[in-house]
């Protein structure tokens, strides 16, 4: 009898190259210990989703919102974006053809990536960075360029190294602004000498504004308002972090309407749309009362003051103070060995969950991200706990 070859050669070479993203690594880790573990490797705000916004999809629901939508998305939904990006914008943003519904950031720029690289093709990608965009350009096998920014500079974003960067292969430059991890925001006269070297090149701009209202000083101009070449700006944004909806799975795509009707086609041919009911709750957040989103921000605000200020406080580990998103990006190369192996020694000896450097590309060696999306009193347990592994480490007590 013939015998078929074992099931795994049948994986895609592609595929099979993407390695499991160290924060996966890090909740499985979690998931098997026991103990009273405090989270601070959480990518989302611990608020709910504001009431309002979670009857505006019951109310959908019951009036029968349940069919597929236009694959672009709900049109109510891409007026209400469309009115709120022209007013950030400044220039009128067509809901018929320059908007895209999808479901999160992260499926926008997948569809962004794979609509514009060929196989072989660079996507630049300055790190540390949140690490999806660099297995999208595989997964559409395209290059991934990744360029550590200095660490001695806070990770500053160079545009000077990433124009560099950026030549006749490049066929998209990730700016993501405010950063995850480090929370950094990218200054407009960087972004828009990125913009001019992109469009010199007939390259992309992918610029991921997903936690550009979640800063905490004046909320920065979106990426395609501070450059004359916004043609080559593909915007991204999302509900996830902004209104407190990671799990509802809204998110959208503002770019020149012949690159989103490519985009349209593969989300089509991929999820067809977003589910119906969630994307009348998007319409309820955008269009309903803001008074929840300020207050989730407030709160962000504190706590970070109150991570930063106890991190200043603990010897030979140190923090800059984020601009936006919640994340604290801690040097912590001080201590023995890399950081994912300092990652799992505060999980395994001391109870709390944080994320390696190492988990966002080249350049994160030597440092750990606390989020703060977490609440004060489990903020205090898990400080404690790192400074009680600093001490103990470092001999200090
Ligand atoms: C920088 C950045 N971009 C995009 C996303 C995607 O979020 P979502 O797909 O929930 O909108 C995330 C999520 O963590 C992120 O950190």
């Amino acid at each position: 009898m013939h015998s078929s070859p074992p099931h795994g050669e049948r994986i895609s070479g592609r595929v099979a190259e993407i390695e499991p993203q160290q924060i996966r690594v890090m909740f499985d880790l979690a998931a098997e210990a026991d103990g009273d573990l405090v989270h601070l490797e959480v990518g989302e705000p611990d608020f709910d989703t504001p009431e309002h916004v979670v009857e505006a999809a019951f109310e959908a629901a019951r009036r029968g919102e349940t069919r597929y939508t236009a694959n672009a998305g709900v049109l109510e939904l891409r007026r209400a974006l469309a009115e709120k990006r022209s007013q950030e914008t400044g220039s009128a943003v067509d809901p018929d053809s320059e908007l895209i519904v999808t479901n999160g950031g992260v499926e926008a720029l997948h569809l962004a990536i794979h609509a514009v690289a060929d196989p072989g093709d660079e996507v630049v990608i300055p790190t540390p960075t949140w690490p999806n965009p660099i297995s999208q350009t595989r997964l559409a096998d395209a290059v991934p360029v990744e360029l550590p920014m200095a660490a001695t500079d806070g990770f500053a974003p160079d545009a000077g190294r990433v124009v560099e960067a950026i030549g006749p292969d490049t066929a998209a430059v990730v700016v993501t602004s405010p950063s995850n991890p480090t929370g950094k925001l990218m200054p407009e006269t960087a972004i828009d000498r990125i913009a001019t070297a992109a469009a010199e090149h007939g390259a992309y701009v992918l610029a991921d504004e997903v936690y550009r209202e979640l800063t905490y000083g004046e909320t920065p101009r979106p990426a395609a308002s501070v450059t004359d070449h916004d043609e080559w700006v593909l915007s991204i944004g999302s509900f996830s972090k902004t209104y407190a909806m990671t799990g509802w799975r809204v998110g959208w795509l503002h770019g020149p309407a012949d690159v989103v009707d490519e985009l349209v086609t593969i989300h089509e041919s991929t999820t067809s749309c977003v589910n119906t009911p969630a994307q009348h709750a998007a319409i309820a957040a955008l269009t309903g009362p803001q008074e929840p989103i300020d207050e989730m921000k407030a709160a962000f605000r504190d706590r970070r003051d109150y991570v930063v200020d106890r991190l200043e406080s603990i010897p030979h580990v140190s923090a800059d103070r984020p601009e936006g998103a919640f994340y604290a990006f801690v040097d912590v190369s001080a201590l023995e060995g890399s950081s994912a192996e300092i990652a799992r020694r505060l999980l395994s000896k001391y109870d709390v969950v944080t994320a390696p450097g190492t988990a966002f590309g080249d350049g994160g060696e030597g440092y750990l991200r606390l989020s703060f999306a977490a609440d004060r009193e489990r903020l205090a347990v898990g400080l404690d706990r790192i400074e009680s592994m600093v001490e103990t480490e470092l001999g200090l007590e």
